[in-house]
This record gives C-alpha cells, sequence and structure tokens, in this order.
C-alpha cells in the first residue's frame, strides 16, 4: 500500500477494498467540494443545526488528511457562500467561529505536515477577528508545498466572473483582442490553482450553487446522498474510484487515435 496510507486504512476495512481499486498514479491534481446538508444531518436526529456544523468541521479535518495522504495537491472547499449571510445571525456567528477556533487550533498541524491555505472569496466583508487568522495562516503556510487547502469564503462564482472583467477594463495597457480563456483565467480568484478536475457536492442536490463556475467547466461531478457530516474517507475515496473509471475526453472522441 502507499506509505502514507498504512495506520490510516485498516486493512479489510471497505475503505481498503477502495484504495485497491485506485491507480494512485492517476489521481486528480484538484478535488473541490460543496459540503451540504449539516443542517439536514441535525435535524434528523432532532439536534440544534449548530452541531450538524460542528460534526461537519470534523468531515473537513478528515477529508483533509485524507487528499494530503494521497497526495492530492489542490482541495477546494465550499465554506461560506455569499447567500449564506441570510441565514440566522446566531447560525452565522457559529460558522464564523468553527472556522477561527479551526484556524487557530489546527495552524501548527498546517505547518507540520506542510499545507498551505489559501483563502478565495470577498475576505472584506468577513468578522474581523476570523479575517486576521486567516491572514495570519495563509502567511505562516505561504510557502508550503504539498497540499494547498483553498477555502472559498463569502465566494459567488458570478462576483468573481464581474470582479475579473473589472479588473481587465482597469489595463490601461492590454489590447482586449489578445484576450482568450487563459488570460481571463489569470484575472480569477483562482489566477495561480489549475482548474478542478473533480466536484463533489453532498446531500443529493444536482446544482452547482454559484460555485467555481469558470474553473469547472470540464469538471467530473460526483453527487452523494450522504449529508456532509457523514462524509469520511471511505466516501471520498469512493468518490476517487468513480472518476477513475469516467473518460475525461475534454469534447474529444475516444480513443483521439480514431480521428479520420
Ligand atoms: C452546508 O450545510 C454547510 C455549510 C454552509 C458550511 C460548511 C461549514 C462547516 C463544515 C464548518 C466548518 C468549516 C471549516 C472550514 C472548518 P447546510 O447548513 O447548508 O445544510 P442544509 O442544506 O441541510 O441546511
Amino acid at each position: 500500500m502507499f506509505k502514507d496510507l498504512e495506520d490510516f486504512i485498516k486493512p479489510g476495512s471497505e475503505e481498503d477494498l477502495l484504495v485497491k481499486q485506485l491507480d494512485l498514479s492517476r489521481l486528480p491534481r484538484h478535488v473541490a467540494i460543496i459540503m451540504d446538508g449539516n443542517g439536514r444531518w441535525a435535524k434528523k436526529r432532532k439536534l440544534p443545526r449548530i452541531e450538524g456544523h460542528r460534526v461537519g468541521s470534523k468531515s473537513v479535518r478528515e477529508v483533509i488528511e485524507t487528499c494530503a495522504r494521497l497526495r492530492i495537491e489542490f482541495l477546494t472547499l465550499y465554506a461560506f457562500s455569499k447567500e449564506n449571510w441570510k441565514r440566522p445571525k446566531k447560525e452565522v456567528a457559529t460558522l464564523w467561529r468553527l472556522l477561527e477556533e479551526y484556524l487557530k487550533k489546527e495552524d501548527k498541524v498546517l505547518v507540520k505536515n506542510q499545507f498551505r491555505l489559501k483563502v478565495i472569496g470577498e475576505i472584506g466583508d468577513i468578522p474581523l477577528s476570523v479575517r486576521k487568522e486567516l491572514v495570519r495562516v495563509e502567511e505562516l503556510t505561504k510557502n508550503n508545498k504539498r497540499l494547498t487547502l483553498v477555502l472559498a469564503l463569502n465566494y459567488g462564482g458570478r462576483d468573481e466572473i464581474v470582479d475579473a472583467v473589472k479588473n481587465i477594463l482597469k489595463e490601461k495597457d492590454m489590447d482586449i483582442n489578445t484576450l482568450d480563456e487563459d488570460k481571463f483565467s489569470r484575472y480569477l480568484y483562482t489566477a495561480q490553482f489549475p482548474d478542478p478536475d473533480l466536484l463533489i457536492r453532498t446531500s443529493g442536490e444536482f446544482r452547482v450553487s454559484n460555485f467555481l463556475l469558470w474553473q469547472i467547466a470540464y469538471s467530473e461531478i460526483w453527487i452523494t446522498e450522504v449529508f456532509w457530516p457523514d462524509f469520511r474517507k471511505k466516501q471520498l475515496l469512493q468518490a476517487l474510484v468513480d472518476y477513475q473509471k469516467r473518460e475525461r475526453r475534454f469534447g474529444d472522441i475516444h480513443p483521439p487515435e480514431d480521428h479520420a
């Protein structure tokens, strides 16, 4: 077995069987996740919604660790959308508090494991104490090379595209005829990251919810009924196994040698 997975995957477990089906040399470089269903997970158990978010943050930890052990290079998590502000004040405050606690507690883990933290979204509107932590941990981890953990916070895909257009229009020296997809991508929040190969959404919803609209043009989409607090390494490994069974043609035919 892959050395980093020893002690993490129990021999003979369902996870072990899934790992054995994986071609570790053909894993996605970038996995993006729409974490959904914390509220419904809690409701099903007659618990407050906040409890769903608390257990959901354990899934966050396990998914980060699994990606790192598999040597996946980029993991993007949709942790707070622009629409999330519409929720009750107390729930919004809890989400930010959980993130702040995560950053305060896990910063050493991020450093020790060579993880790099990056934030995409409109950081200016995030509560100051959280923003300070984000800036601190981004700075602390900026030279790390193993896993880049991208947190989408106060993020909206359409806003990101509008911001890119605004910034392009400010470029006095740009010849607009030279603008192409590649150049446009460099004005997005994700300029330094490859596009996601795999987009996962939990809780059985078939929507992209304004997430990475430009970047998921060719991503494989994998949806599970499982609510986010129950999404752990087993579900991630299943998504990866299914991903590897798919053919990514990027609009071409397969096999490409069949071109006349
Ligand atoms: C979706 O469930 C989840 C969120 C809006 C937030 C995700 C946040 C966490 C897991 C907390 C901690 C985050 C980090 C990065 C440490 P929902 O509330 O929309 O569920 P519902 O659709 O069932 O109501």
